[in-house]
């Protein structure tokens, strides 16, 4: 039997690019949809027949009827949100029972972690992140330090009790001492998460060997990404990133499957850019351009609430993202947010000390001095929404996404969103024809060899 094909999800940019709407369209054609990194400071929104779901822990595969979801072992689990997503997924009438798994070798995040977070993006002298506040980047320190607490660690109520005790007692000192806040209670914490913990239990596998065996069964899997690759730890603007391996490596090793068994990777880019949070953004608008953009694109976390910064789309960016990520197939989402603009500026390079240069700084200082290079395009001032064929695009349209393709490094458009519905999506002949096969080579390069 030939192996299930595979395809991993990204995020080319700083997270929020539509990750969630185009899993959830290619879910029909997946048997099986896994997290891999991340937790619930993710927020990825999908919209069936207008209803609205926002979907922080639990992979979009779980809207789709007969798809398993998995949450992998790269992700951080804050139990208590966990089960308060699935039951309002169960409110819904989403079945999660029997086709949600959760790795037990992912990391916990426990209410000290959120308790050091929040204290110390408000210390004085401290980098202020602009986090989501939710515990993620202390979890993934604990991680690191090999302190941390797993799921599987979670249901021995021996070792949770133990583990509890003694990292109150640690976490309570230093958080007293660095940021005088108040002590949090070993005790009740324990009773919350031994509750929490029986009632996860149903849930908890070991997904490695899942979906390796779902894969070498001949089922299909699609690796969905949270952030984006500009905030990934190790490539993204650090310091003001995430604390996990957003881009497509991080799908590796948040999983437990081999990189040889991975086909393709479909980054997922806005027709503009979005950031929110602190740090760098060289194309950001701060006039009403920018107001204009977020208002149209309602652009606001679909976690937090905080308005989205907005600016122009970045090809520099675009193309180390693609370098990254090993891109093989591109996704423009909200190409409808700019139907109504005359004029379209694009970043083609970047300047920085008057010196046109292909590489992205990696130092801080570098970011601010950073001088973008536009190109304008012709607007189409045209409404796309509903536009389900790309020949049927505003001929403005079809070369604003041929001029993305060409500079974006190698990878070619596989699919383009004119809305946030399941219908609002266009694809290329060759990318819908190989997602509509079985054979395991979906990536063009490979094609094209
Ligand atoms: P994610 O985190 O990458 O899954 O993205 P979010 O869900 O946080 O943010 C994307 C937002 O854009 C959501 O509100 C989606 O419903 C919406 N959206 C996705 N694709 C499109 C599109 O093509 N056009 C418009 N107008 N909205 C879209
Ligand atoms: P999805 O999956 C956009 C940002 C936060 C902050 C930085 C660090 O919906 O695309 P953290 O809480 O992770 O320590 O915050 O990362 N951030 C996101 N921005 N989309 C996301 O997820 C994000 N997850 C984290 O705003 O700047
Ligand atoms: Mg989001």
């Amino acid at each position: 039997m030939s192996k299930g094909r595979t395809a991993i999800i990204v995020g080319a940019q700083w997270g929020d690019e539509g990750k969630g709407k185009i899993v959830d369209v290619l879910s029909e054609k997946f048997s099986i949809v896994a997290r891999y990194a991340g937790g619930h400071n993710a927020g990825h929104t999908v919209i069936i027949n207008g209803k609205r779901f926002v979907l922080q822990l639990v992979p979009c595969g779980v809207l789709r009827e007969g798809c398993r979801s998995v949450i992998g072992n790269g992700v951080v689990l804050d139990p208590i949100a966990f089960l308060k997503e699935v039951s309002a997924l169960r409110d819904a009438g989403v079945k999660v029972d029997g086709n949600l798994f959760v790795s037990n070798r992912a990391h916990v995040i426990l209410p000290y972690h959120r308790m050091i977070e929040l204290a110390s993006e408000n210390a004085p002298g401290r980098v202020k992140i602009g986090t989501t506040s939710r515990g993620i980047g202390p979890s993934y320190e604990d991680k690191a330090g090999r302190r941390g607490l797993r799921v599987t660690d979670l249901l021995d109520l021996n070792l949770l009790k133990k583990h509890i005790e003694n990292a109150c007692r640690e976490k309570n000192m230093i958080a007293h001492a660095l940021f005088n806040s108040e002590p949090l209670d070993a005790d009740r914490m324990y009773s919350e998460y031994a509750d929490a913990s029986h009632k996860l239990a149903p849930f908890v596998c070991d997904t490695a060997v899942l979906l390796n065996r779902a894969i070498a069964d001949g089922h299909s899997v699609m690796f969905e990404g949270a952030q984006g690759t500009m905030l990934d730890i190790d490539h993204g603007t650090y310091p003001f990133v995430t604390s996990s391996s957003a881009t497509s490596g991080g799908a590796v090793i948040g999983t437990g499957v081999g990189p040889t068994a991975i086909d393709s990777v479909i980054g997922v880019s806005k027709a503009y850019c979005t950031r929110v949070g602190e740090g760098p953004f060289p194309t950001e608008l701060f006039d009403s351009m920018g107001d204009q953009i977020r208002k149209k694109g309602n652009e606001f976390g679909a976690v937090t609430g905080r308005p989205r910064r907005c600016g122009w789309l970045d090809l520099p960016l675009l193309r180390y993202s693609g370098m990254i990520n090993g891109t093989s197939w591109l996704v423009v989402t909200k190409l409808d947010v700019l139907d109504e603009l005359a004029e379209i500026p694009v970043c083609v390079g970047f300047k920085v000390n008057g010196r046109e240069t292909g590489e992205i700084p990696a130092e801080a200082s570098c970011w601010n001095k950073i001088e973008c290079i536009y190109k304008t395009m012709p607007g189409w001032r045209t409404p796309t929404q509903g536009i389900t064929a790309m020949s049927k695009l505003p001929k403005a349209a079809r070369e604003y996404l041929s001029f993305i393709e060409q500079e974006s490094g190698g990878a070619r458009i596989g699919m383009v969103s004119t809305g946030p519905g399941r219908d609002e999506t266009m694809f290329t002949d060759e990318f819908s024809e190989l997602m509509n096969s079985d054979v395991d080579a979906m990536s063009p390069a490979q094609e094209r060899s």
